[in-house]
């Protein structure tokens, strides 16, 4: 009798459980397709149906062998140093209109010159990694670069790098706090 008066909170906390389990279960299947890599909105992007990619077929720089997944996580890399979306580099394809009317972007095409500037950058930076950061890491007998080279350590979120700007000069003798009110920014001390 106590037990059929406990029996529907039980069966309820039970289906809850498997509710949240389930829940939890979906949420980590780790190769699940529909979700991929996080994603901006994405002009010509076919929206929400679940995505494979299909494997690249005008590779010029990267490997032969990358995926479609790998490509698509390295153009997500790109997008994000260079603060820019995929229609930056990827030009749109007026014959192949997207469900919400938008024309979808076709990938191998190279008409447009910041694709073909990106390919000159990934060259650069590649040479840039085996010819002088790994030497510099040879001589620091280092394990590994401190800081891996990346399109971002230069771009920093931007199309193009910004200019260094250095911050306010401080001193020969160091940090010496703001500079008397009228005082000439950078002069030498002259005074002795
Ligand atoms: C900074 C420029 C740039 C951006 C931004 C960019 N891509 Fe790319 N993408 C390239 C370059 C360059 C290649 C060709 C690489 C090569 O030649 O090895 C390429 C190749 C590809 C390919 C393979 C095409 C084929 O069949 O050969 C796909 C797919 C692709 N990009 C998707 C994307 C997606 C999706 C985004 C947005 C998340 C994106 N790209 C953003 C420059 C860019
Ligand atoms: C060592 C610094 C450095 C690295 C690393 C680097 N870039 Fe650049 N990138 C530059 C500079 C400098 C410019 C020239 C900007 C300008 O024209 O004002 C540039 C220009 C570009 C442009 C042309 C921008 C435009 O205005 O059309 C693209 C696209 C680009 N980079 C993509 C990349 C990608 C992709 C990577 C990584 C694979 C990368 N860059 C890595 C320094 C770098």
């Amino acid at each position: 009798m106590k037990i059929t008066s406990l029996s529907p909170p039980t069966a309820a906390i039970a289906l809850l459980a498997a509710a949240v389990f389930a829940v939890a279960t979906v949420a980590q299947a780790p190769q699940g397709p529909p979700q991929g890599p996080p994603q901006g909105p994405q002009p010509g992007g076919s929206g929400r149906p679940p995505r494979t990619y299909p494997a690249p077929t005008n590779l010029k720089v990267l490997p032969k062998d990358t995926t479609g997944q790998q490509i698509h996580e390295i153009m997500e890399g790109w997008a994000g140093s260079l603060g820019v979306h995929c229609d930056t580099c990827h030009s749109a394809d007026p014959k192949n209109l997207g469900p919400n009317g938008r024309p979808r972007l076709k990938f191998d095409d190279d008409s447009k010159p910041e694709k073909q500037m990106a390919r000159i950058m990934y060259k650069m930076t590649e040479d840039m990694k085996k010819n002088y950061i790994e030497k510099v890491a040879d001589m620091d007998k280092m394990d590994s670069p401190a800081a891996p080279l990346t399109c971002g350590t230069c771009h920093r979120g931007h199309l193009d790098p910004e200019e260094f700007v250095p911050p306010h000069e401080e001193g020969p003798r160091g940090p010496g706090g703001p500079p008397p009110a009228g005082a000439m920014p950078n002069m030498p001390d002259m005074q002795h």
